[in-house]
């Protein structure tokens, strides 16, 4: 794992813009997409870069079980307003929260991460260790599922929403396995509430325990940290 230590969140975007254009030049065609407030950065130097996606196509992590699209608080949502509105991709794919039938759905997503490897997977980490929406105790072997969020992740994403209640109780995320195919990762961590998950990621040995710590098993990983997330490696 590469690891680069910055002074901020901005700074961080940067440095991981940097890397993921290097990607693209070495010609990344398939991006794998993540939401909260970590890639915000990384969104924001894409929006003002000269980089055109309409031939790239883009597949997200995860969706909140429930919410539509027009829901202020879904990923669609999400990546619509910060990304998607200002860099269309030729395909944009998130996983479909409203799915009637939520097993066809994860068969769907799984067709969908076999027809189009992941050259890049942007990613952030959840406070527990969780990546995507793969909570502690996910199976290594995991590919798109449904999931049950863990009241920590409840209570960390509920600043998203009025209060703790609105939070969706469900998930559909891409798998542990689905995040390892990715042929190069880029992740990234701020703030001190990252910095266990962060240690644990790195040189914790490697258990479902903290879902991030197979990442030492990839060999191009690019990990990108503030002083904070990083202040325990
Ligand atoms: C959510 C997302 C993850 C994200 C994590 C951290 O649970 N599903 O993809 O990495 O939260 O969020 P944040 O970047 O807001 O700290």
């Amino acid at each position: 794992m590469k690891i680069i230590q910055v002074a901020d969140q901005k700074e961080g975007g940067k440095v991981a813009f940097a890397v993921l254009k290097e990607r693209l030049q070495e010609g990344a065609k398939v991006l794998g997409l993540a939401t909260g407030s970590t890639p915000l950065t990384l969104y924001q130097e894409i929006v003002a870069s000269d980089l055109d996606f309409s031939e790239l196509t883009s597949l997200n992590l995860d969706e909140y079980v429930g919410l539509t699209a027009e829901d202020p608080q879904s990923y669609a949502y999400f990546m619509k307003e910060h990304l998607f509105q200002y860099k269309p991709f030729a395909k944009s794919y998130l996983p479909n929260g409203v799915a009637e039938n939520l097993d066809e759905e994860v068969e769907r997503y799984n067709q969908l991460l076999e027809a189009h490897p992941i050259d890049v997977q942007v990613l952030g980490i959840g406070q527990n260790g969780h990546i995507g929406f793969n909570e502690p105790g996910t199976s290594f072997e995991s590919r798109t599922h449904v999931v049950d969020l863990e009241d920590s992740t409840i209570k960390a994403n509920a600043r998203f929403f009025e209060d703790a209640s609105q939070v969706p109780k469900q998930a559909l995320s891409m798998g542990i396995a689905s995040i390892m195919a990715a042929k190069s990762i880029i992740l990234m961590a701020y703030g001190q509430e990252k910095a266990e998950a962060v240690a644990g990621a790195v040189n914790g040995s490697v258990t479902p325990d903290l879902p991030a710590s197979i990442l030492q098993e990839h060999d191009d990983v690019v990990l990108i940290v503030d002083q904070a997330a990083g202040s325990l490696l």
